[in-house]
């Protein structure tokens, strides 16, 4: 008798507690839910003008990805790698040495953000852009696909040395890398994961090439990069030829989100030496995990997707914080 209403006060209660969650979502906290009734189709236009701009551009699903995290890794999720050298933004993040003619995908989000206007004036924040935008990427991709979360501001400042620093380096020790993600909350699982990400798009040559001939003054190439590969890279990639020469992250699917990626490291065949990194450093913990998503892509997805929420709450702009900016190259009124 007691127990019983016990059980039946214990259940009001958390259902009060459950409406008042909905109706009063904490500040601080991002919600899959956020713009259902100021603009409940935002993920369909978004994902709408991915697709449309994937019809001329391959590219283009890896390099709006890549711009969400290094927006997220500088500051928090909050747009400021879109912001140009305007008013108050005397150095801009689009100018850091790690975005520097290497970033791209700015023209298709002020496209989307365009759109977005046009239906829904002042609302979706450039952050929540980016976010969406990375979603629809992977999932266009043939990846997986998650409920985005939602609610950033955009920010009022932008960070140029932070982006020199804070982004990780491809020419990094895995110690060196797997601390920048631990300075953002992210742990060893979500770098593995994440780095999944090289199964599409591209890198220049510039990026990997110290591994090709005078590797970390041996006088011989990365001992962890497959010698059929090598030579095939070697010829993308004469000496003294044009650093900016595009390769493919991943040979054998490049537009395809899959992981592939992973088991191109159990064969030695990861582009960048941070990527290889993950599979042949001794001893590491990340090699386990890289074994089990080259074995179950069902894993990898799982986890990718977790990871990307978990990098998409990186200090967030909520609530009275930050703004909605109208333009994302710009601070509302400069
Ligand atoms: C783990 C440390 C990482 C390093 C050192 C790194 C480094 C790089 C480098 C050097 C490039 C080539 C850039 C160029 O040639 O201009 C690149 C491309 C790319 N990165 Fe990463 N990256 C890392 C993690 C990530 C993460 C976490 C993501 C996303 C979740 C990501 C997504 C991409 C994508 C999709 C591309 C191809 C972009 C395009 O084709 O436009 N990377 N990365
Ligand atoms: C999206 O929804 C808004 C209202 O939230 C509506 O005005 C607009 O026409 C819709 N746009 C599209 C492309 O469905
Ligand atoms: C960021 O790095 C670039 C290239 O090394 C350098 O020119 C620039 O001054 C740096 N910016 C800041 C604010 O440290
Ligand atoms: C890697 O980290 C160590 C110790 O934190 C530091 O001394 C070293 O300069 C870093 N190397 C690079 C390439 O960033
Ligand atoms: C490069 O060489 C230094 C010393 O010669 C060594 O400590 C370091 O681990 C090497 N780095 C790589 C990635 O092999
Ligand atoms: C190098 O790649 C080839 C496929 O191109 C593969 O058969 C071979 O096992 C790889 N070698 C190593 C050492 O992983
Ligand atoms: C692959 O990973 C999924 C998701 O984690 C798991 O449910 C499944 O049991 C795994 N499959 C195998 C064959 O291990
Ligand atoms: C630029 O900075 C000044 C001084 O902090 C501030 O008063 C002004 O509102 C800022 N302008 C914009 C457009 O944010």
């Amino acid at each position: 008798m007691f127990s019983t209403n016990n059980t039946y006060y214990h259940s009001l209660v958390a259902t009060i507690l459950l409406v008042l969650t909905f109706v009063f979502p904490s500040e601080g906290q991002l919600s899959a839910s956020f713009y259902s009734s100021t603009c409940s189709n935002v993920s369909s236009i978004v994902r709408d003008s991915v697709q449309q701009a994937l019809t001329s551009d391959s590219r283009i699903a890896a390099s709006l990805i890549r711009l969400h995290f290094h927006d997220c890794f500088v500051d928090g999720c909050d747009g400021s790698i879109l912001l140009d050298v305007d008013g108050n933004i005397t150095e801009s993040e689009k100018n850091a040495a790690p975005n520097e003619n290497s970033v791209r995908g700015f023209d298709v989000v002020d496209s989307i953000k365009s759109t977005i206007e046009a239906s829904c004036p002042a609302v979706v924040s450039c952050a929540d852009i980016l976010a969406l935008a990375a979603e629809a990427s992977v999932s266009l991709s043939g990846g997986p696909s998650w409920n985005v979360l939602l609610g950033r501001k955009d920010g009022l400042t932008a960070n140029q040395a932070g982006a020199n620093t804070s982004i990780p380096s491809p020419f990094q020790s895995l110690a060196n890398i797997t601390s920048k993600f631990s300075d953002v909350g992210l742990d060893t699982t979500d770098l593995v994961a994440l780095s999944g990400a090289h199964t599409f798009g591209r890198a220049q040559c510039q990026f990997f090439s110290q591994r090709l001939l005078n590797f970390n003054g041996t006088g011989s190439p990365d001992p962890t990069l497959n010698t059929t590969y090598l030579g095939t890279l070697q010829q993308n990639c004469p000496q003294n030829g044009n650093g900016a020469t595009l390769n493919n992250l991943d040979p054998s699917t490049p537009d395809t989100f899959d992981n592939k990626y992973f088991t191109n490291l159990l064969i030695n065949q990861g582009l960048l030496q941070t990527d290889q990194e993950l599979f042949s450093t001794d001893g590491s913990s990340t090699i386990s995990i890289v074994n089990n998503f080259a074995n179950n892509q069902s894993a990898f997805f799982e986890a990718f997707a977790q990871s990307m929420i978990n990098m998409g709450n990186i200090s967030p702009l909520t609530g009275t914080q930050g703004q909605i900016r109208t333009d994302c190259k710009k601070v509302n009124g400069s």
